[in-house]
């Protein structure tokens, strides 16, 4: 049976024993509605860590005024049962009180300036904000020796990697590739907001970005054109694209010619649902 804690003391008192037996503990932040995506990050942790943490919590602070916490699938039952079978020691499921004592707004909170609003942070000005301020409450709940992050989320992963590098926090942050539907959709517990025609044409995004990445890969440099390329490409496919980037990968910034690590990053609206994905893009050595 795996072990439930609805607080932090809990969690604590819990972990106390491993800890005091020396084992590596890994922490797995997720919102639930579990998929393959969040799945792979579970089994990664086990590989890495003899003693494995899930925390699902569904965080008000990283949704802004109108989005869809209301209505962001929650089965904590079914996951539940999902996290027992992978051989999870412990799952956290903290109420909102226990997260954010004086609410999300009035309770102490962590920003990332500068990469958390770019990007996704340009279009959901307050996300990354609850991004970060929820996993340093986790991690520090959890004092985990690693914690697990999707790819998927390219941008989330390098705000947590920013925010553990300024505070210092003693975990290693460890990143999961992402996990794909058959036809290459990147696995969302958002997409089951996609209509069946909108379900057909989604793998596109996931095409784009191969065959931007393809391109630069040919020697297009042109990248704020290619962007513009595939902004139009996305609109004609029935998309409402919020962006469509060639970035540095390990800051997002605009890369300079020399720049050899890069990631090509897309947010595009189907309906109701946003999509994101990204592709990385690694060039061979320039000219001397
Ligand atoms: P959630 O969307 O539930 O995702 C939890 C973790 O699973 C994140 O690290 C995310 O990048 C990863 N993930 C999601 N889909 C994936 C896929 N298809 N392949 C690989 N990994 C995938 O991301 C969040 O929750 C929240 O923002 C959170 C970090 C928990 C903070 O509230």
């Amino acid at each position: 049976m795996v072990e439930i804690a609805r607080s932090c003391a809990e969690v604590r008192a819990f972990l106390a024993v491993p800890r005091r037996a020396g084992e590596r503990i890994a922490l797995v932040p997720t919102m639930g509605d579990l998929h393959g995506g969040h799945l792979a990050l579970v089994r990664r942790s086990r590989e890495v860590a003899p003693f494995t943490v899930v925390s699902i919590f569904v965080n008000p602070f990283q949704f802004a005024e109108g989005e869809d916490f209301d209505s962001y699938p929650r089965s904590t039952e079914t996951d539940i049962e999902r996290l027992e079978v992978l051989d999870v020691d412990l799952v956290f499921l903290p109420p909102i009180s226990e997260i954010y004592p004086a609410g999300p707004e009035n309770s102490t909170r962590v920003e990332v300036p500068g990469l958390g609003s770019i990007l996704c942070g340009a279009m959901r000005p307050t996300f990354f904000r609850g991004v970060a301020t929820v996993v340093t409450m986790l991690l520090n709940a959890v004092q985990p020796h690693v914690a697990l992050f999707g790819e998927k989320d390219y941008q989330q992963l390098l705000v947590v990697r920013r925010l553990v590098d300024h505070l210092k926090l003693p975990v290693a942050v460890e990143s999961v590739p992402t996990v794909r539907e058959a036809d290459g959709l990147a696995m969302s517990s958002r997409n089951r907001y996609l209509a069946p025609a909108d379900r057909r044409r989604a793998p596109i995004l996931y095409r784009s970005l191969r065959e931007a990445s393809e391109r630069i890969r040919s020697g297009e440099r042109d990248y704020h054109a290619l962007g513009l390329h595939y902004m139009k490409a996305l609109e004609r496919a029935g998309f409402r694209p919020d962006y469509f980037s060639v970035r540095r990968a390990g800051d997002l910034e605009s890369p300079a010619p020399e720049d050899r690590e890069l990631v090509v990053l897309a947010a595009a609206w189907l309906g109701p649902a946003r999509l994101i994905d990204n592709v990385s893009c690694t060039l061979g050595p320039g000219p001397a």
